[in-house]
């Protein structure tokens, strides 16, 4: 099966990396399914690709609407193929470790660790019943232990971090099904998150997390961290 007969899901693709990677995957001939918490903001983002880019509603945050997206997504196109999960939040870049705001853990886990989850819980089984599987979770460098350097951006690292657990743990779980789970770095990318002065455009921010979901038939990378197409550190 080549791409063209795939089906993608990726969570926060109405704008930044995320809407980039859903440009670059309908390149690539997938039918890319637009996640967006606002249908609007994806509906206009998949007038902008073409007819290859369907929206639906998902916000991350909430079970219910993991379990509604999913359903609907698996009803109108029957499986979902790859999973790229974008969707982050950044809510304590003035704070650090001894400064935490507790409010902002909850808030950021409830996205980045758990908005993961819900949906590798909701898609990987079907993926394991046909044999194929691309999971790819946006993480950041800012979650590797290795790097861990810095008290800033406490919560933001403390889930990303977790994030990278999650993507071993799959990994592992489903070892041997056809599904391969990985971890991409976008790099400090212009974004909303990144904001305006960072080094690197979209398209280079998209480009590891579009490469892991698009890894050909047969390929073993998993339970990987890239960065550029590279091993990052754990
Ligand atoms: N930019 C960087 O320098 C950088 C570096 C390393 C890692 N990353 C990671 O790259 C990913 C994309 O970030 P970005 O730079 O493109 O940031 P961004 O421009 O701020 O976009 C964040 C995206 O996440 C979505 N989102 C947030 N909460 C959500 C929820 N509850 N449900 C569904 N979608 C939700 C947003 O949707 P709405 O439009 O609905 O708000 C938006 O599409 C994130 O995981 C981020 O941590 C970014």
């Amino acid at each position: 099966m080549g791409h063209g007969d795939r089906t993608a899901l990726v969570t926060g693709g109405a704008r930044g990396i995320g809407a980039e990677i859903c440009r670059q995957l309908a390149d690539r001939g997938l039918k890319v399914l637009v996640a967006a918490r606002k249908r609007e903001a994806a509906e206009e983002v998949c007038g902008r690709i073409g007819p290859a880019a369907v929206p639906l509603a998902l916000d991350v945050s909430s079970a219910v609407s993991v379990a509604e997206a999913v359903n609907e997504a698996v009803g109108r196109f029957g499986a979902i193929d790859v999973l790229v999960n974008n969707a982050g939040v950044s809510l304590d870049a003035s704070r650090t470790a001894l400064n935490l705001d507790e409010e902002a853990l909850h808030a950021t886990l409830e996205t980045n660790l758990l908005g993961a989850w819900r949906l590798a819980g909701a898609v990987v089984p079907g993926m394991v019943r046909a044999g194929y599987g691309r999971v790819v979770n946006v993480t950041s460098s800012y979650g590797s232990l290795a790097l861990m350097d810095s008290g800033r951006h406490p919560t933001y690292r403390v889930s990303k971090t977790a994030l990278n657990a999650l993507t071993r743990m799959l990994a592992a779980e489903v070892a041997g099904t056809g599904v391969l789970v990985n971890a991409a770095d976008p790099g400090w990318t212009r974004s909303g998150m990144g904001g305006p002065s960072a080094p690197r455009g979209p398209e280079e921010g998209a480009d590891t997390p579009v490469w892991l979901a698009t890894l050909p038939e047969g390929d073993g990378t998993t339970g990987g961290l890239f960065a550029d197409r590279r091993p990052l550190p754990w």
